[in-house]
């Protein structure tokens, strides 16, 4: 038996050894088995940080689960009907799982899931590379169990998928094999390769909301436009969807994307990629994803700040105060997409400029002011503010007396008519 209890040791840090050590106690209490899985063995064995730690035993229940939270001094804070359970550790997250069999009743059905070993744990994953777990027991620490050659295809850098059926039966194993192929620097199997080419209609069958999870994954991983890139050549984004093409500008403007500081970046990424599309794509595509509200309002924007902005002929003879108006309800993202598409341009320009000032200038003065000045309750008041920001947006005033006299004389001409 394999053992990689050198590399646990060195990988995992203080705090995860000494929680996997007290999980590995509750579980020989009750007589069960419990190992690290997926991600972590994977990544331990490539000497990469291990990220979220997921422990599998087999006959795993809530009570265990409750048992592993409490001698931790933690809560489960999440359980499914299928017995995985989210616990919450002094701000730390460990996943336990039932070890588990999977079957499809159809390709892009959610598996049916019944109670099964560690081996049929391991042969319903997506990968060999993710389809390892070491024991975390006492008796047996760091015993590998390995039985697709996960590590063999680790060293040749690799990703199979393993079994014909494994992207019919879950297809956003197909943007997983891409996205774990980029980020690791690994090939594709050629027999992997061949079955996700023949099987990338199946992505029709994924719901909306399960491709964005898989895209916002991508989108936050840091070689996340090679992926994109990649994902293009084998006809993978125009599977999800016909107009999700990735031309060289699009590719251009998201290079420029990861280096901008922006955090939200799934949101650039967004806007990026529907910049270029029609109305009627962005309509079918904000359906085919179930957008929540927020990424709707993104590709939507895009659109709006673009038209408003950069595709009006008259844009070079804009006011600051023009350019606000136009931009100021738009989103950030979608603002920053548009100039990021078209950096030297005068647009861009006008769209940073927003950005960076227009949407930070206030008045000085505020309503009680203005009250204060001898402006009669109601409408005027906004009426005046308006016109002071307007003002202020076009440099006419600069500091307080200039307001206080643009108001006095907006009173007097008033008084006048
Ligand atoms: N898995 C799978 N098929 C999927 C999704 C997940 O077989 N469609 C399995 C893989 O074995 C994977 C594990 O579930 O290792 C956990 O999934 P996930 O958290 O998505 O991946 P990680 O392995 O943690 O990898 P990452 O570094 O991307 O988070």
């Amino acid at each position: 038996m394999t053992t990689i209890a050198a590399t646990l040791e060195a990988q995992l840090d203080e705090v995860s050894l000494r929680q996997l050590r007290v999980i590995a106690g509750v579980a020989a209490q009750r007589g069960l088995q419990a190992y690290l899985v997926g991600g972590g063995v994977r990544d331990a064995l490539l000497g990469l940080p291990i990220g979220d730690i997921d422990v599998t035993v087999a006959g795993a229940t809530l009570g265990f689960a409750q048992a592993v939270a409490s001698a931790l001094g933690g809560e489960v804070m999440a359980h499914s009907q299928f017995n995985t359970f989210a616990l919450n550790i002094a701000d730390r997250r460990i996943d336990i799982a039932m070890a588990r069999r999977e079957s499809y009743a159809h390709p892009g059905a959610l598996p049916t899931v019944s109670p099964g070993s560690m081996d049929d744990d391991l042969a319903r994953r997506d990968f060999s590379i993710n389809a390892m777990a070491a024991s975390i027991n006492p008796d047996s620490w760091g015993e590998l169990l390995d039985p697709f050659d996960g590590r063999a295809d680790l060293r040749r850098g690799v990703v199979r998928a393993l079994h014909d059926a494994s992207f019919r039966d879950d297809a956003t194993r197909i943007l997983r094999a891409v996205r774990y192929a980029v980020r690791l620097g690994f090939t594709l199997d050629t027999h992997t390769l061949r079955l996700l080419r023949r099987d990338l209609t199946h992505i029709d069958g994924i719901s909306g909301a399960r491709i964005r999870h898989e895209l916002e994954r991508i989108f936050q991983e840091g070689r996340a436009v090679s992926i994109l890139d990649r994902m293009q050549r084998l006809g993978v984004t125009q599977t999800i969807h016909p107009a999700l093409a990735l031309d060289a500008p699009t590719l251009e403007a998201l290079r420029r994307a990861v280096n901008c500081p922006y955090a939200d970046k799934a949101a650039l990424f967004l806007s990026i990629l529907t910049y270029d599309m029609a109305a009627s794509d962005r309509v079918a595509f904000t359906e085919r994803l179930r957008l929540t509200s927020r990424w709707a309002q993104v590709v939507q924007d895009t659109a709006r700040a673009r038209s408003s902005v950069q595709d009006d002929p008259s844009i070079d003879v804009f006011s600051r105060s023009e350019i606000y108006m136009r931009l100021r309800a738009r989103d950030e993202a979608a603002i920053l997409g548009c100039a990021l598409f078209d950096e030297d341009g005068a647009a861009a320009r006008r769209l940073t400029l927003f950005l960076r000032e227009l949407r930070y200038v206030k008045p000085m003065l505020n309503g009680n002011d203005l009250l204060e000045l001898g402006v009669p309750q109601g409408t005027r008041i906004g009426e005046l503010l308006y016109d002071l920001l307007v003002a202020r947006l076009d440099e006419k005033i600069r500091t307080r007396e200039d307001e206080i006299s643009l108001v006095l004389a907006r009173l007097e001409s008033a008084t006048d008519g």
